[in-house]
């Protein structure tokens, strides 16, 4: 595929970073339609800063503790965003593990290109320890969901959805792990729709083949 068709991908960090090399191996593979052009992360000690730098992706840290306000840090994240697309109004900016809260003008700014993923089945557990409280629920499943990021945490209108049930025997590593493996091929196959033209965002709407979606897919990864 050449680079020109290559849909640009910012990819917004604050750990490890597993989702990012997940989507970069996408992106490398024969059938990858887009290309990490910038991964930034919102504090130096990043363990994911490294790892996409070993890849040789282009990197940069605006750390958040060096700002005397959420506005200030969100202006110089828009920079560092804006000055990484190819054209302003172009490209994905993807949330995989950034761990701040991003305020309403930051996200109207890229609205309809800005996502996240949620280690959830949303709405069912939004914010944080979701392994943990599903699991204390008793539920038989739990899973992840990629949205779109809105005003509302956690709230976006959702794109696709992984199923991962729930064994006897687990506890939050262990499904944490085995969420995680959904993760990465859920949020690769989203990038992948959307390069392709198949999902987009209108007015708050998910488009998926030219018609609004009423219910987003919802794939179930059983292997251990
Ligand atoms: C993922 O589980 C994601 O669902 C959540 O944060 C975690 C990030 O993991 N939003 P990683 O940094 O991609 O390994």
């Amino acid at each position: 595929m050449s680079e020109q068709r290559r849909l640009p991908l910012v990819v917004l960090i604050s750990g490890y970073g597993s989702n990012l090399l997940a989507i970069d191996d996408y992106c490398r593979s024969p059938h990858g339609r887009a290309s990490i052009v910038r991964v930034i992360a919102d504090r130096p000690q990043a363990v994911g800063i490294e790892r996409a730098r070993a890849r040789g992706l282009p990197t940069v840290v605006v750390d958040y503790r060096s700002f005397a306000s959420r506005r200030d840090f969100e202006y110089a994240l828009a920079q560092a965003i804006d000055a990484a697309l190819p054209e302003p109004t172009d490209g994905l900016i993807l949330l995989a593990g950034f761990l701040r809260i991003l305020g309403d003008a930051f996200v109207a700014r890229y609205a309809g290109r800005l996502l996240n993923i949620h280690p959830s089945l949303l709405p069912a557990y939004p914010g944080l320890d979701t392994h943990r409280r599903a699991l204390e629920d008793g539920a038989t499943e739990h899973g992840a969901t990629v949205h779109y990021v809105t005003a509302q945490l956690d709230g976006g209108p959702i794109i696709a959805q992984a199923r991962v049930p729930i064994l006897p025997d687990d506890d939050p590593q262990r499904l944490s792990a085995r969420v995680q493996r959904a993760e990465h091929k859920l949020y690769s196959e989203v990038v992948d729709s959307i390069a392709r033209g198949a999902v987009r965002y209108e007015n708050g709407v998910v488009i998926r083949d030219g018609k609004p979606q009423s219910q987003p897919p919802c794939r179930t990864f059983s292997e251990p």
